[in-house]
């Protein structure tokens, strides 16, 4: 029998009820001024855990200080937050829909707001030349991390995984991908280290390896650990699949439990190579990192999650059954219809009604993470913006 997308599905101690996953999006106003998460953003939450799906993956929630992006971004550096984020775990619960917390390291990309600060932001190396370096956006007040920083960057992300088992969470998620920390110790673009953290994609890995084997040590053996990795940089000198491939096998080799895979880097310039790709309107442009995650699932013999541009029923059906994936991952889709799998369980297999124009990340409307197309342009794909 072929799975199907509706079947159950099991990390290390974790059952999911089917395979649909929402994929982590991070939400400007997600947070207060102390960093933690509000009501407002746990009641969006529940609109989506409702709405059919087994896995809900809580955006990018920060885990050192000189990462911080924003004044009011998300953070886990601190007990403060743990008691609300334990609100979410239960109110989540009660959907009977399990939560998995994103914990990120935006390494460069907190640059501006450090510079507020008078402070530097930490990357893997100083690099100022180059594509990478070439975008419009390309922050200038960043070091190199020293070994003493490496160290602290790892014991960041272990006392986040601490304090997100302790909230009620049923797995961890450390962001490996589009550009943020640890995808920048791995691509060479922005890695011009010659120490044991550079050079060789064994050395650009090794704080992937670090901080699993340390965030195991915090979360005990059963505790589901996924990496969200950037297995290629769809840019001239970039990361290859092929190091991309080895870097997934260091990461499961290191006890990680489920890699999900996600391909390019975020910056401006190769966005639409990337989370931006779109609009995605024809079934051929969906699902734009399936080779990448069928070679991943190959080459490591590891669980996977397939996220980026998956819109229709039939093709997930296609997915699973081909065994290119454990789970699929979407996320604009959910942004806009909450209750989307419901939608496809009770019979309409219409495809997703976002159509990827990403103005939800450009343009939000207001607070709260929602799309900002008027109903019914989905279908048609007019793009129309509701301007108010
Ligand atoms: C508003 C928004 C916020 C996002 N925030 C995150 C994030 O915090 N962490 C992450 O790994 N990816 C983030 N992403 C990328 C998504 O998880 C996903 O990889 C990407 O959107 C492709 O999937 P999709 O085509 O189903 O939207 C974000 C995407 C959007 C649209
Ligand atoms: S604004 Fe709406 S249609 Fe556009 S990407 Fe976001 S959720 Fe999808």
């Amino acid at each position: 029998m072929p799975v199907t997308p509706f079947d159950p599905f099991t990390i290390n101690a974790l059952t999911l009820k089917n395979r649909f996953v929402m994929a982590a999006a991070a939400t400007l106003y997600s947070a207060d001024e102390q960093g933690i998460i509000t009501n407002e953003e746990i009641a969006r939450i529940n609109r989506i855990s409702a709405g059919g799906i087994g896995l809900f993956i809580n955006g990018a929630v920060t885990t050192h200080l000189s990462a911080q992006t924003r004044p009011r971004s998300c953070m886990i550096t601190t007990d403060a937050g743990v008691l609300q984020f334990k609100k979410l775990t239960d109110t989540v619960h009660k959907n009977g829909t399990k939560i998995a917390c994103q914990l990120c390291n935006s390494g460069i990309w907190a640059a501006a707001f450090q510079k507020t600060l008078g402070k530097e932001a930490i990357g893997a190396s100083l690099v100022s030349d180059g594509a990478y370096a070439a975008r419009t956006d390309f922050p200038d007040n960043f070091h190199a991390a020293t070994e003493d920083e490496i160290a602290g960057i790892i014991r960041g992300f272990t006392s986040g995984a601490a304090r997100v088992k302790t909230a009620g969470f049923d797995a961890v998620e450390i962001h490996a991908a589009h550009d943020s920390l640890l995808s920048q110790f791995l691509s060479p673009l922005s890695n011009r280290r010659n120490d044991r953290w550079g050079g060789s994609v064994e050395n650009r890995s090794r704080i992937h390896a670090e901080v699993i084997r340390a965030v195991r040590e915090a979360v005990g053996p059963d505790y589901p650990i996924l990496v969200k990795l950037g297995v290629q940089d769809s840019i001239a000198g970039g990361l290859t699949q092929k190091d991309g491939i080895a870097a997934a096998q260091t990461c499961a080799g290191a006890g990680a439990d489920m890699l999900e895979v996600s391909v390019g880097l975020a910056g401006a310039d190769v966005m639409k190579e990337s989370v931006l790709l779109g609009p995605i309107t024809k079934i051929e442009q969906e699902a734009f990192t399936r080779e990448s995650c069928r070679a991943v699932r190959r080459a490591t013999g590891f669980p996977t999650i397939m996220t980026g541009g998956i819109r229709s029923l039939d093709l997930i059906e296609d997915i699973l059954a081909a065994g290119d994936t454990d789970l699929v991952g979407l996320c604009r889709p959910f942004i806009r219809e909450p209750a989307l799998i419901n939608r496809w369980k009770s019979g309409d297999r219409k495809k997703a009604a976002c159509i990827s124009c990403n103005m939800c990340l450009i343009r939000p409307k207001g607070h709260e993470l929602a799309c900002v197309i008027e109903d019914g342009d989905g279908e048609e794909n007019s793009g129309k913006i509701q301007t108010s």
